[in-house]
């Protein structure tokens, strides 16, 4: 019996290139996965122009029209429960969510974010590791709590620091490699095989005890 496909909603602030790596995942068959809206706070986002040209349904959904985050973010959820979202996957969502929203969607929420956690939450990650004399980084993504980047980490994706990186170069190849990890970890959600289990990621019906690695081969370690 086939599954039917996994609703999500995208949410992003600037260029999407994350989001523009899961459309071109669902285009060649890759991913079974139905975005039903994507939602920006900021109308100039490039990233909507991807959705726009993927016949995604928008939302610009601004901070400067809401007098408190709680309105703010109480604006969003009535969208995302429109739309029967199951899945909200941050996707450079440069704005917190308060704890009542993240309560209500507990375990339907992830974000991507370009270290490895619990390294360096918040943002200049690239920065602070190149500071720190790390050898290598990656990106992560995690069940998204009231806590800043501090939920339950599901996957992640590792390179190597190279002696002459700057921060452009770690982000020019830190990029491509989150768009692999975006891709693969929604899969798995796709195929109902992550859940959130009391503050826990569960993997096949399993409590795992650290993220998932995702390899070279597009494989789970
Ligand atoms: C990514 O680096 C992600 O880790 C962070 O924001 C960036 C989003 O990039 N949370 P894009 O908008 O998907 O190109």
């Amino acid at each position: 019996m086939t599954q039917d496909k996994l609703k999500a909603a995208v949410l992003i602030s600037g260029t999407g290139s994350n989001l523009k790596a899961l459309i071109n995942a669902i285009s060649s068959g890759d991913l079974e996965l139905d975005i039903v809206k994507v939602i920006s706070n900021r109308g100039h986002a490039p990233g909507l122009a991807h959705a726009k040209s993927a016949a995604i349904p928008v939302s610009v959904i601004s901070q400067a029209d809401f007098p408190d985050r709680q309105s703010h973010d109480a604006a969003i959820a009535e969208v995302l429960l429109q739309d029967q979202a199951e899945l909200i996957i941050l996707a450079g969502y440069m704005r917190i969510l308060g704890e009542e929203f993240t309560h209500k969607f507990r375990g339907q929420i992830i974000n991507l974010h370009p270290s490895l956690l619990p390294l360096y939450k918040g943002l200049d990650t690239y920065r602070r590791v190149l500071e720190a004399g790390d050898v290598e980084t990656g990106a992560s993504i995690h069940f998204v709590t009231a806590g800043l980047d501090s939920g339950p980490v599901i996957s992640q994706i590792r390179i190597p620091v190279l002696p002459d990186d700057d921060t452009a170069s770690l982000s020019a190849r830190l990029g491509p490699q989150e768009h692999k990890l975006v891709v693969a970890t929604v899969g798995l959600f796709c195929k109902r095989q992550i859940q959130y289990e009391q503050d826990e990621v569960s993997y096949l019906g399993q409590v795992i005890d650290r993220p998932l690695l995702l390899k070279d081969d597009g494989r789970f370690v």
